[in-house]
């Protein structure tokens, strides 16, 4: 039976960078997730009889929402709904899903890499039927449908079990439990020679992979032990915890400190990796080399056609506006259009749907390609043991190769956590009021040669996106950027980009922040941090 629950709105259910993210008690709250749901489906059109896709990280909470999700889907008349076994599913698998099985679109219950737990971060997203974040479009439908929404529709029905997995009937459609993995893992075989990449285990090589407690753990453990033949023991933090076992389930420098002390060891395996809460972001690290995600990028991008998924080469290579310039390097070279977009993957899916650009990536550790529609962390790991199991050199071998062709892009993201939301927004109204004046001014040996408030026009959609981050660029290809997170939950989150470039033959020694000093000290007073959020210090330095 349906029922029609009148509910009150919320003020506070705007979509950030990736959906609706929140503390989970905010979540909690009776008819919290309710009405979100609801305005998602009242802002979609002809879905009827169709299919969605539900998956979840498995943070705390994940198991009740999407009960919830269930009942609200077929309420509002979808026909199928197929969840991964445990209300689990990575964020890219439930990607690779909804594009393989051509259904409506798809819902993920993640705060990616936020921390988890009932003191921790909960979130929802709506995926559509390339397989993508809903576009700005729609969200922007959902966030106004949130501010009057009055009712909404569910299901007088008991739980059904997410953890048998097959098909059952409810109200007047089915859900359906399926393995999580299984897809995903046949995706990851049409694009990768898994014979090679078997080889290459066989052969000595050895490998630490993260889990970090999240969600990768039972695909890393199927396809990297399981099928690839990796030692038992190569994925660590491989069983999924409601907490991720107290940590912060982000695969940086910060929170992935073992795994980087490891491979920085004498008792360092070849490769090391780590993927975060949903499976899409991934960290890479060589035995004795950290790889910044902007050079992964560009390095994935370089050696691409060495996997048979993209043997033909690249249409283009897209990469958000803070990420390293490495990558367009490459497109130069390549002689294939480079794509800058802002901040967040949605931006990457026309591109990809249009056949402009084959490989895309973030600063923040995301990397992925036209397979799915969002960023896909083991997708990362697997090109790179291709590239390694093809080129049989060291991840630093093939660093220091590729800089020595393109150049080097030292690069380093300081975030300023948890600041004052109106001292952050003075300090970026500041720093927007000085645009014009700044090109031609010199700060020491740095010269400014542009100063703007990126702005996107998508070339697909002819859509414009403004006010994405102030850029000041120097002569050289040197540059800052200045931009508040759109996915923290507590205040304001500022977030320097700092990068310089250094041309082949260039030397400024290993260590990036030391490469970067003067350019790092010249973002703290140029904007004047410290007296705008009271720091002086970076929370987060990547
Ligand atoms: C952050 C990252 C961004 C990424 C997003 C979702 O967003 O910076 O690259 O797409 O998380 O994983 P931000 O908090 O900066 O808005
Ligand atoms: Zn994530």
């Amino acid at each position: 039976m349906i029922l029609t629950v009148a509910t009150q709105p919320f003020a506070d259910q705007k979509p950030g960078t990736s959906g609706l993210r929140k503390k989970t008690t905010v979540f909690q709250q009776p008819n919290y997730v309710e009405n979100f749901l609801q305005s998602i489906f009242d802002s979609l059109e002809n879905f009827a009889g169709k299919t969605l896709v539900i998956g979840g990280d498995g943070r705390f909470f994940n198991r009740e929402a999407i009960q919830k999700a269930i009942r609200i889907a077929l309420a509002n008349g979808f026909g199928r709904i197929v969840v991964g076994r445990g209300g689990l599913m990575s964020t890219p698998a439930v990607s690779a899903l909804i594009r393989a099985r051509q259904t409506f679109g798809g819902i993920i219950f993640s705060a990616s890499h936020n921390l988890g737990g009932p003191n921790g971060d909960f979130g929802v997203k709506y995926n559509i039927g390339n397989g993508g974040p809903a576009p700005e479009k729609i969200t922007d439908a959902i966030y106004a449908r949130t501010m009057t929404i009055a009712a909404y529709k569910t299901l007088d029905a008991p739980d059904i079990d997410l953890d048998a997995l097959g098909v059952v009937a409810l109200g007047a459609g089915s859900v359906e439990i399926v393995d999580p993995v299984a897809n995903y893992s046949a995706l990851m075989k049409t694009l990768f020679d898994f014979d090679a990449l078997r080889g290459l285990f066989a052969s000595g090589f050895t490998m630490r992979f993260d889990a970090m407690h999240a969600i990768t753990g039972p695909y890393a453990h199927a396809i990297l032990e399981g099928e690839l033949g990796a030692a038992p023991g190569t994925v660590v933090n491989g069983t999924p915890l409601p907490d991720f076992g107290g940590h912060h389930p982000d695969p940086n420098l910060t929170y992935a400190k073992d795994l980087y002390d490891l491979l920085m060891s004498p008792q360092a395996p070849d490769f090391g990796a780590a993927s975060d809460g949903d499976g899409d972001r991934n960290l890479i690290i060589g035995r004795g080399q950290f790889i910044t995600p902007s050079d992964s990028l560009a390095m994935l991008a370089a050696n691409a056609t060495l996997a048979p998924g993209y043997a033909k080469g690249l249409a283009g290579i897209a990469r958000s506006m803070p990420t390293s310039a490495a990558a367009d390097r490459v497109a130069a070279k390549l002689g294939v259009k480079a794509y800058e977009t802002p901040t967040g993957w949605k931006f990457f899916g026309n591109l990809l749907d249009a056949g402009l650009a084959t490989i895309c990536g973030e600063e923040s550790a995301g990397t992925g390609s036209n397979h799915v529609r969002e960023k896909d962390g083991l997708w990362a790991v697997l090109l790179w043991l291709t590239i390694l199991a093809s080129r049989r050199q060291s991840v630093a071998e093939i660093a220091r190769q590729h800089w020595a062709t393109y150049g080097r892009n030292y690069y380093t993201r300081h975030d300023f956590e948890e600041v004052d939301l109106a001292g952050a927004t003075a300090l970026m109204d500041a720093l927007r009021a000085r645009l014009a004046s700044l090109p031609g001014q010199s700060f020491g040996a740095l010269k400014v040669e542009a100063a703007d408030d990126f702005a996107y026009h998508d070339p697909v959609d002819n859509s414009d996106t403004p006010a994405q981050g102030v850029r000041v660029m120097f002569e050289g290809g040197s540059r800052i950027v200045y931009r508040l997170s759109g996915t923290g939950t507590v205040g304001a989150t500022l977030r320097v980009y700092i990068e310089r470039y250094d041309p082949p033959g260039g030397d400024l020694g290993e260590e990036a922040q030391a490469a970067l000093a003067d350019l790092i000290a010249l973002s703290r007073s140029l904007a004047e941090i410290e007296k705008r959020t009271g720091r002086k210090e970076p929370s987060v330095v990547t």
